[in-house]
């Protein structure tokens, strides 16, 4: 009972604001109330049958360490721990599994509110980071600036509403650089390989456009669900539309205009209430379908702690809005600050686009279809607008959605496998279809 009691006084009203905009931030609602009823006609008729009795024997996983330097070592790989310094002063933590002497370098970027935990929790021989080091490449998983381990600055405090006055756009234009120009230092030569998923593309789009010299230090790119339109979709974002005045304020008023870090709400329900029994299981779980679209079948029960105690991992309140942006004007292009302002920062009352254009690297574009942000349309769009795509992949599998990319249990065999071909430049079958 105790625990239980615990879990209660742990929840406020905040929290469940947090919540509510976590779920508003990537959902479709309509099909996600759908899922929601579909799992509440799974449950038993009775939740009372939750034993909270049974939580006072519940042994906690100890797998469910969240720390990504101890994760990597508990599963017997070497790991190492960078902090680079960007142009405009914030401290990011770059992990990484090294290589041998002349291993290739390949950096992994992390989705909005994600970590570079997400690229290895799925496990030893399966996660996309260990099945890298094993293939011998030097593995980098990345932090953008303001999620848990990248949370510092030279002089600003994450206290401070200055801290968080970013977006992807910085991203892209500060932290990818100095990610990249500090491995392609270190190892005196060009990055082999970019993983980006979501996010990790959006801003590598940033930074091609703005800081063509750092993108010519990377040979090849992989998207995983590139966010560059995200407009079209049934998505959450639509939803917030009414209400993004007050989303603002509050944010502002509230949280500094931080967005979702990780807290000890998430990491009280995903260390004790997520793992007790089936039924808990399955309502954790039904958060993240709310979340992410409907795929169960894809989806390891047993995870559910471990990710729940890695995300969200926090961002700001501007690379949401940033996002709303984009897809409301069905454009990718820099942060609308209205007239006035844009006049004086862009020298034009409407916001500059990106230049996708002149992103000559070679380029592998996947997607799922079950996804709810970033759908087909708007990958077709991106792959016609980019002069060198070398894959154009639709994951084999109908419900692929946002996240499986990262967590589903066929991710390996569905998605990095071909990835690590790509990389190895090896022959693909059913290649690119036709423009
Ligand atoms: C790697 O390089 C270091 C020094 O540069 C050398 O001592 C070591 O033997 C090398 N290891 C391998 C496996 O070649
Ligand atoms: C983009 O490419 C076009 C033609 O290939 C070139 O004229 C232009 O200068 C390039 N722009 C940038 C910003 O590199
Ligand atoms: C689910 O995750 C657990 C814990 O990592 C793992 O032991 C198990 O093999 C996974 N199941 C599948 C089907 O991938």
């Amino acid at each position: 009972m105790s625990v239980f009691l615990q879990f209660i006084k742990s929840i406020s009203i905040i929290d469940v604001i947090k919540l509510v905009m976590y779920l508003a931030l990537f959902c479709n609602f309509s099909n996600a109330i759908t899922d929601v009823k579909t799992q509440l006609h799974a449950f038993p008729e009775k939740i009372s049958w939750i034993n909270w009795e049974q939580s006072k024997d519940f042994k906690f996983n100890p797998d469910a360490t969240f720390d990504t330097m101890e994760m990597i070592k508990r599963e017997g790989y070497p790991a190492e721990t960078h902090v680079v310094t960007t142009e405009d002063g914030y401290l990011l933590v770059l992990h990484r599994i090294p290589g041998g002497n002349n291993s290739l370098p390949v950096l992994l970027q992390h989705a909005v509110l994600c970590t570079s935990a997400d690229w290895i929790i799925l496990g030893k021989g399966k996660a996309l980071a260990y099945l890298l080091a094993d293939q011998g490449y030097d593995v980098w998983l990345g932090n953008f600036r303001g999620n848990t381990y990248s949370r510092a600055h030279i002089s600003l405090s994450p206290l401070e509403l200055k801290f968080w006055d970013f977006s992807f756009h910085e991203m892209g234009i500060y932290d990818l650089p100095a990610m990249i120009k500090f491995i392609t230092n270190m190892k005196s030569q060009p990055l082999h390989t970019y993983v980006g998923h979501s996010m990790g593309t959006t801003s590598f789009y940033v930074m091609a456009s703005e800081r063509p010299e750092i993108a010519r230090m990377v040979q090849k790119m992989i998207n995983f669900a590139p966010g560059v339109f995200i407009d079209k979709v049934e998505s959450a974002l639509k939803y917030i539309n009414p209400f993004l005045r007050e989303f603002k304020i509050i944010m502002r008023l509230f949280f500094h205009d931080e967005l979702l870090p990780q807290n000890d709400f998430l990491k009280f329900t995903s260390k004790y209430i997520c793992p007790q029994n089936f039924i808990t299981q399955q309502l954790c779980a039904s958060i993240i379908f709310l979340i992410c679209g409907n795929d169960p079948e894809q989806f390891n029960y047993t995870l559910l702690p471990v990710i729940l105690g890695v995300d969200p991992a926090g961002t700001s309140t501007k690379t949401f809005l940033h996002f709303n942006q984009i897809n409301h004007a069905s454009k990718f292009r820099q942060y609308d600050y209205g007239r006035e302002k844009n006049l004086l920062m862009y020298n034009s009352p409407e916001p500059p686009d990106y230049n996708l254009a002149n992103t000559t690297l070679p380029i592998a574009l996947f997607y799922g279809l079950g996804d709810l942000l970033v759908n087909i349309v708007n990958v077709k769009r991106l792959y016609r607008i980019l002069p060198n795509v070398i894959d154009l992949y639709e994951v084999p599998w109908r419900k692929f959605n946002h996240v499986d990319f990262i967590w589903a249990k066929d991710a390996p065999k569905l998605v990095y496998e071909r990835v690590i071909k790509i990389m190895r430049n090896e022959n693909l079958n059913n290649v690119t279809s036709t423009k």
